[in-house]
């Protein structure tokens, strides 16, 4: 029988070995699973191998590597296969990571409900799409859920659980504690909301960003640096709720001193719902953008970032006392 989260036992299936899927098997290897991986394109699947080994030596040098086992330990965990149903074949858990494409979605989830053993969990890393959008009608649809990572998730713990209407509750239980388990940080939705939690965050905040530099108040350069210099560091570690509750005598007390002043902000300066991005300032914003970043130059940017998310991630896991 497939094994259950916590013994080890058994393997984990990643369906698509695109970036999404590179990282989850990666993640998972690192936490001594055996992992394999499909994809319906032979050659990608030959390029994911090359690519995860060598970002795994490359982990292994910079000291991020995550887990007990050396990189080549965990790289003879990974295995790939050209065929759905060898791939899913002993699994006890799915990850699927196909692209963001609703018809491409139905039919993924559909061929692995034809294979899919009854106590397999199979979840979709998808963004924004939800479960029942996609496994209405199928057979295991109560195994069925969507986990959904954040980029890139080796450096970037949270993992949104969404479970559609017919999810059976323990899977979610399960899978939360898979997550916890192989060291990412998962939360709980109660039921399914376009944007789930993280994306209602980031588009009040892209969408405030926006309103502020089509008004002509400041610089795209100095928006950004509200968040990576202002109120990012405090988000690395505490969130918007806590923050009220540390800012004042605790929560309520927050709420009597700065409620008024917040709502004030907000009538104030907020506009009725547009929001298109719309072209003029999008033309704006990339025009700044591409003294500073430049769209060649966007790759090596994003080797940037992960360089500090990983080192932010040593250092976060440090405090935590965690491995
Ligand atoms: N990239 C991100 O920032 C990000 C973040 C969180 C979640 N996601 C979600 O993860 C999923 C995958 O995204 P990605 O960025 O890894 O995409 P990607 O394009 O990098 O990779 C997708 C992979 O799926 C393969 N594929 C296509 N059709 C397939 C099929 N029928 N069966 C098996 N494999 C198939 C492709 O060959 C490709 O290797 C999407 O749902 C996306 O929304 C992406
Ligand atoms: C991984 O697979 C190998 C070979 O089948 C097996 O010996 C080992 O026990 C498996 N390990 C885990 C963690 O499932
Ligand atoms: C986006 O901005 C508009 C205009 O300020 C506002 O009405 C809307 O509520 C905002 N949405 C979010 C998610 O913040
Ligand atoms: C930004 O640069 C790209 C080329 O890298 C160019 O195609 C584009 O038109 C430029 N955009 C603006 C708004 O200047």
């Amino acid at each position: 029988m497939a094994a259950t989260p916590g013994n080890k036992l058994g393997k984990i299936a990643i369906v698509g070995s695109g970036l999404i899927g590179q990282n989850w098997s990666m993640i998972f290897a690192g936490a001594g699973y055996n992992v394999t991986v499909f994809d319906v394109d032979p050659d990608q699947l030959t390029r994911a191998q090359t690519s995860l080994k060598n970002t795994m030596e490359q982990y292994e040098r910079d000291g991020y590597l995550r887990g007990k086992l050396t990189a080549a330990q965990q790289m003879s965990l990974v295995s790939t296969s050209s065929s759905l149903s060898e791939c899913l074949k002993d699994s006890f858990y799915v990850q699927e990571c196909v692209p963001e494409n609703l018809e491409l979605k139905k039919k993924v989830f559909a061929e692995m409900d034809a294979v899919a053993s009854e106590d397999m969990i199979l979840a979709s890393s998808s963004s924004c799409l939800c479960a029942s959008m996609f496994t209405d009608g199928l057979s295991h649809k109560s195994n069925m859920l969507v986990a959904h990572p954040i980029n890139p998730p080796y450096f970037i713990p949270l993992v949104e659980l969404v479970p559609a209407p017919w999810t059976n509750q323990d899977v979610v239980t399960k899978v939360r504690a898979l997550m916890e388990e192989v060291g990412q940080s998962p939360i709980t939705l109660r039921r399914e909301s376009l944007g789930f939690a993280l994306n209602r965050i980031q588009y009040a905040a892209i969408n405030e960003s926006w309103n502020m530099y089509q008004s002509g108040l400041l610089s795209a350069e100095d928006i950004d640096r509200v968040c990576h210099n202002g109120l990012g560091l405090r988000y690395a570690f505490i969130g918007p709720l806590e923050t009220m509750h540390l800012n004042a005598n605790g929560i309520t007390d927050y709420c009597d001193r700065y409620a008024e002043g917040a709502y004030n902000v907000q009538k104030e300066t907020f506009k009725p719902v547009p929001v298109m991005y719309d072209v003029a300032t999008a033309q704006k914003v990339q025009e700044e953008f591409n003294q500073t970043i430049p769209l060649d130059k966007l790759a090596e940017r994003r080797s940037w970032r992960d360089k500090r998310l990983a080192e932010l991630s040593k250092l976060k896991k440090t405090l935590d006392g965690e491995k």
